[in-house]
């Protein structure tokens, strides 16, 4: 499984590349408004950190008006995707785009049918949101296995970017189902290291090592 790292945050790039898991990033304007700085110029920083994709998210509305901003977009760097919300226009946009190859992640997927036209469309990228799909009472990660297996019955290529992730036991559910990434908050990226009885050992080990002398 890819790791993407989901943040604005050019010092947080850096300290998911330290461990070896940025894989590529996600942005979307919620945290771009924690950030001081452009979008634009924290985009270029982001691709000078990391290798693969960096995801820069559309804020029109009308496909035509999508179809412009994903445009100056990808102009800014060979690795932007353009994030596009996945509504009637947005999908008319991936079209477009994609046809030009400019590459698409089509977010804010909260149903299959939502993926399965989002892939037909020939977005590059999906992002089914887990944790706002647990906030309302529902299953989010047995969406997952449902866009898994649609894709997996007509050989569909579009990547599924696991997203809104709040936890370890989150990650470790889309390693099981085979997800093809998971973009993750750098706290929880944190956390996936950590464990109770190694910080023990460490301790226990350097007691002895001690004694030793
Ligand atoms: O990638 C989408 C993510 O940033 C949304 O996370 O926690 O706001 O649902 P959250």
């Amino acid at each position: 499984m890819k790791f993407f790292i989901d943040t604005a945050s050019v010092e947080e790039v850096r300290r998911a590349a330290a461990l070896g898991v940025a894989d590529g990033v996600t942005t979307n304007p919620t945290l771009l408004a924690k950030e001081s700085g452009k979008p634009e110029e924290i985009y270029k920083e982001i691709c000078k950190v990391v290798d693969g994709p960096v995801c820069a998210e559309a804020v029109s509305l009308e496909s035509g008006d999508i179809v412009k901003e994903g445009r100056e977009l990808a102009a800014i760097d060979e690795k932007i995707v353009i994030k596009i919300p996945a509504t009637r226009e947005g999908i008319v946009a991936v079209k477009i785009l994609e046809a030009e190859s400019i590459r698409t992640n089509v977010t804010l997927i909260f149903s299959p049918m939502q993926a399965l036209l989002a892939a037909r469309a020939g977005a590059s990228f999906v992002c089914p949101f887990v944790g706002r799909l647990d906030d309302a009472s529902h299953e989010g990660m047995q969406l997952i296995a449902e866009i898994l297996q649609m894709y997996q019955n007509y050989d569909l290529k579009t990547e599924i970017i696991v997203a809104s992730i709040r936890s370890v036991l989150h990650v470790k559910e889309c390693a099981m189902l085979g997800a093809h990434i998971a973009t993750i908050p750098l706290g929880v990226i944190e956390k996936l290291i950590k464990h109770p009885l190694t910080d023990r050992g460490v301790e226990s080990f350097l007691k002895d090592w001690q004694k030793i002398g």
